[in-house]
């Protein structure tokens, strides 16, 4: 007799690892999208509050990054394939939104830490049995919700455009979760 292989059940450690993977992109994908308003944003004059605002961010990413770098290392999980995809989508998702201007950079950073505050939120209910990874995560998901806060802040809701804008990027990133969990 033959038994199906049973789908790996929340908290298993094949799930973990997909968890690692996601965020780990994820993270890298946050720090490419700042990078990209950054090198817009630099460039234009009167930009600097948001210049200062959006580099306060980027380092809290990279403190993220670093964290979720170690984790890949530590557990010898296989980092996504997709790792160039998400360094020059998160670049050029970034810099065209600053090209649009400060509130629309602002609009992308709301949009995309709502989708994140979710994910992080589900994966947080799924993580009993790992205390460490789950206060990790409840950590970072903390600055990703002070984030959300400082874009809207800033005027992200008056971006022009801004609910097609925001809808798009939201969609945007649930599909990029969805790839970088498996691939
Ligand atoms: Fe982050
Ligand atoms: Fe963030």
């Amino acid at each position: 007799m033959t038994r199906k292989p049973k789908p790996a059940p929340p908290g298993s450690s094949a799930d973990i690892e997909a968890m690692i993977r996601v965020d780990h992109a994820g993270e890298y994908g946050a720090v490419r999208i700042y990078q990209g308003q950054l090198a817009v944003l630099k460039r234009r004059k009167g930009a600097e509050r948001s210049v200062e605002t959006i580099e306060h961010m980027a380092e809290q990413e990279q403190r993220h990054l670093k964290a979720f770098d170690r984790l890949i290392n530590e557990r010898k999980v296989r980092p996504t394939a997709l790792e160039p995809v998400w360094r020059i989508a998160g670049f050029a998702l970034g810099a065209a939104t600053a090209a649009m201007g400060e509130k629309a950079a602002f609009a992308c950073t709301a949009a995309v830490e709502e989708v994140i505050d979710e994910h992080y939120a589900s994966q947080i209910a799924a993580l009993e049995d790992d205390p460490a990874l789950k206060g990790q995560i409840e950590d970072f998901r903390a600055d990703e919700a002070a984030h959300r806060e400082t874009a809207l802040k800033e005027g992200a809701e008056q971006a022009p455009g801004y609910k097609l804008l925001s809808e798009t990027i939201k969609a945007g990133c649930r599909v990029a979760i969805k790839l970088s969990e498996r691939i």
